[in-house]
């Protein structure tokens, strides 16, 4: 029986024994850890073509990525350019290609455009068997200098989300993209293909897009950003081109790619646990480069309302912007001061839409006390009351109020004959400047006589239609309506609105404004008012909506959640917007695939040419 515990005690010392040899030499040494890996080898490839006014702010989200630049190589190729995307990639890669590892860069000036395309945004079958080539030739590269990575990445594709690559090295798969947000519910992943190899939407498909449930999820389709695992076996058997014999799909480069995964035996995968970008919807074939330009803009303004501005490259020259006045005499925009994230945002905004506007200091609400208020005369519309909640006229009614009139005034004072005034909440609708100019032209010629002319609100009587203007496009006589979000107004408009001495009878400026034209359905307020023959017209379809609704992540209200008009210690912070709903989003389908057969192979191949910078 003493053998047990004898037992127990020599292997116990063995075991010790073991473990100091583990962590010393005979010498009596103690080991270093190992040092960790170096990061894999990625190798990024791009392919840009009329990509001049996208390209700074897409490389810089390269320049920021958070990836030893010494374990990255760059594989660029351009052609079939109108614009400077050539010499644009050119200036980036000469400042840059001694950060990484190495550059291969492909340009080819001429030609500027395929025999077969109706617009530099039309995808012949020549132009997706000229763009499979161009990726197989930068998957040819990446196996070649044994590249553990290759990334695809689009030029239109904003990758916002410096750890991207990372994030996607980390999820071990050997096709992966990160999902990329876009207008509407566009995005780089498909849900479903059909048996034709067609897209389709799935329900999975909006939960995985809106967030609803995240992770990397299997998926048929993924395009535009992707990265390929080459240590992998199957990967050898990719392919971009030429498509796969058994291949009788449409002709298009992502869906023969995601048959040649399928056929290889690797599943695409899309995650969405972070944002990690987002990415233009591509246009229709007829459109123009000035169109995909106000896409961008619109697209980068957009952004903006919930994330910081995209910044261009600084290894390019971008030249600076050159804002005008849209043809009217001033823009204003009404701001409060202590609201500097909205004055950037909307510096911000119009400067890439190339605006050129004035700041009004808005009169805070909050800072108006009862003795300011008497020695401005200000006196409540007898009677006023909120339609909704009942309650009496607010500090930050009187404020909003009062800055509008502060800038009636200006317009009168300074007899400016056509102005533009907006808030600091407004988004923009695609195209804001160009329809608003033409809409403005359109007025001009048809010898209008108007006073106001809202470009943004809220029509209170959907029901009933409102009168079209005769031959003005889009604009209507405008019936009752809320906000003031932005209108244009004429010096006539202003001296009007001025005569009426709202001040002591003052009630919220978008209930006086139907008042003035005579369209308030409380009979009781417009009767103190005389005359009421403000021409007020509105344009339709809207251009400008606010940036948040009541009750979305981000919404603040300055008018409305403040306090009663004649006492600061009545909190009021009912909201009259509180049921208004954000507009549907409309899906926008990619479903537009050509069925054309195989087409004749183009003599074109800069494939296998490249080029010294
Ligand atoms: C094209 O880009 C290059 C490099 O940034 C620049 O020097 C040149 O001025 C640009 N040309 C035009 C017409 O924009
Ligand atoms: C990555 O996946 C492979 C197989 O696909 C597996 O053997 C390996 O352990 C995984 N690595 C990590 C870090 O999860
Ligand atoms: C009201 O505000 C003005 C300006 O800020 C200030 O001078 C005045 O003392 C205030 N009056 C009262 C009663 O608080």
């Amino acid at each position: 029986m003493a053998v047990l515990p004898a037992l127990c005690v020599y292997t116990g010392t063995l075991l010790a024994a073991a473990a100091a040899a583990a962590t010393s030499d005979p010498a009596g040494q103690t080991a270093a850890p190992e040092p960790p890996f170096q990061k894999p080898t990625v190798l990024l490839a791009l392919l840009a073509r009329n990509a001049a006014h996208t390209l700074p702010y897409f490389l810089h989200c390269l320049d920021q990525l958070h990836y030893p630049k010494s374990r990255l190589a760059i594989w660029v190729a351009t052609d079939h350019n109108i614009d400077n995307t050539t010499a644009l990639l050119r200036e980036w890669l000469k400042n840059v290609k001694n950060l990484y590892h190495f550059v291969e860069w492909r340009p080819m000036e001429e030609p500027r455009s395929y025999p077969d395309e109706i617009g530099p945004k039309h995808w012949p079958n020549s132009r997706f068997t000229h763009v499979m080539k161009l990726r197989q030739a930068a998957l040819r590269t990446a196996r070649e200098k044994w590249a553990d990575y290759v990334l695809f990445v689009d030029a239109d594709n904003f990758l916002t989300n410096h750890q991207m690559l990372n994030l996607m090295i980390a999820e071990n798969k050997t096709l992966v993209a990160p999902m990329l947000e876009s207008q509407g519910l566009y995005s780089n992943f498909w849900g479903g293909i059909t048996p034709l190899g067609y897209y389709k939407r799935t329900s999975d498909y909006v939960l995985i897009r809106e967030w609803k449930t995240t992770g990397c999820f299997p998926v048929p389709m993924v395009h535009s950003t992707f990265l390929i695992d080459l240590r992998k076996e199957a990967s050898a058997k990719l392919a971009f081109y030429p498509p796969h014999p058994d291949y009788s799909w449409t002709f298009d480069d992502i869906i023969v790619f995601a048959f040649s995964s399928r056929q290889a035996g690797i599943q695409m995968y899309i995650c969405n646990k972070e944002n990690y970008g987002y990415l233009s919807v591509p246009l229709k074939p007829h459109q123009t480069l000035q169109e995909d330009l106000e896409n961008f803009i619109h697209v980068q303004t957009e952004a903006m309302i919930d994330r910081p501005a995209l910044e261009p490259s600084r290894y390019v020259h971008v030249p600076p912007k050159q804002p005008n006045k849209m043809g009217f005499d001033e823009i204003f925009m009404i701001n409060l001061k202590r609201r500097k994230d909205r004055r950037d945002r909307m510096l911000q905004s119009l400067y890439e839409m190339e605006i050129a506007i004035t700041i009004v200091n808005a009169v805070d609400g909050k800072a108006l006390n009862s003795s300011q208020l008497k020695a401005l005369n200000i006196e409540m519309l007898p009677g006023y009351r909120d339609p909704y909640s009942g309650r009496e006229l607010t500090r930050g009614e009187i404020g909003c109020f009062l800055s509008h009139h502060h800038v009636w005034k200006q317009v009168v004072d300074r007899r400016l004959e056509k102005s533009l005034l907006i808030e600091d909440d407004a988004r923009f609708e695609p195209q804001f400047k160009r329809r608003l100019m033409k809409l403005m032209d359109d007025v001009e010629e048809e010898q209008l006589d108007w006073d106001l002319i809202y470009i943004g609100r809220k029509r209170m009587q959907v029901e009933r239609p409102e009168k079209a203007v005769p031959n003005v496009m889009n604009l209507v006589e405008s019936d009752y309506s809320y906000w003031t979000l932005g209108y244009a107004i004429s010096l006539q408009g202003a001296h009007k609105l001025i005569a009426a001495d709202a001040f002591s009878k003052m009630l919220p400026v978008d209930e006086f404004l139907p008042v003035m034209y005579n369209k308030h359905p409380v009979a009781s307020y417009m009767e103190h008012f005389e005359p009421r023959d403000l021409k007020a017209f509105s344009a339709e379809p809207l251009l400008i909506y606010p940036t948040h609704y009541t009750g979305q992540p981000g919404y603040i209200s300055d008018t409305e959640t403040s306090t009663i008009w004649d006492n600061e210690n009545v909190i009021t912070d009912w909201d009259r917007t509180q049921s208004w709903k954000s507009r549907p989003q409309d899906e926008i389908h990619s479903d537009a695939q050509n069925k054309d057969a195989l087409p004749p192979q183009t003599s074109l191949d800069p494939t296998t040419s490249r080029d010294e910078l």
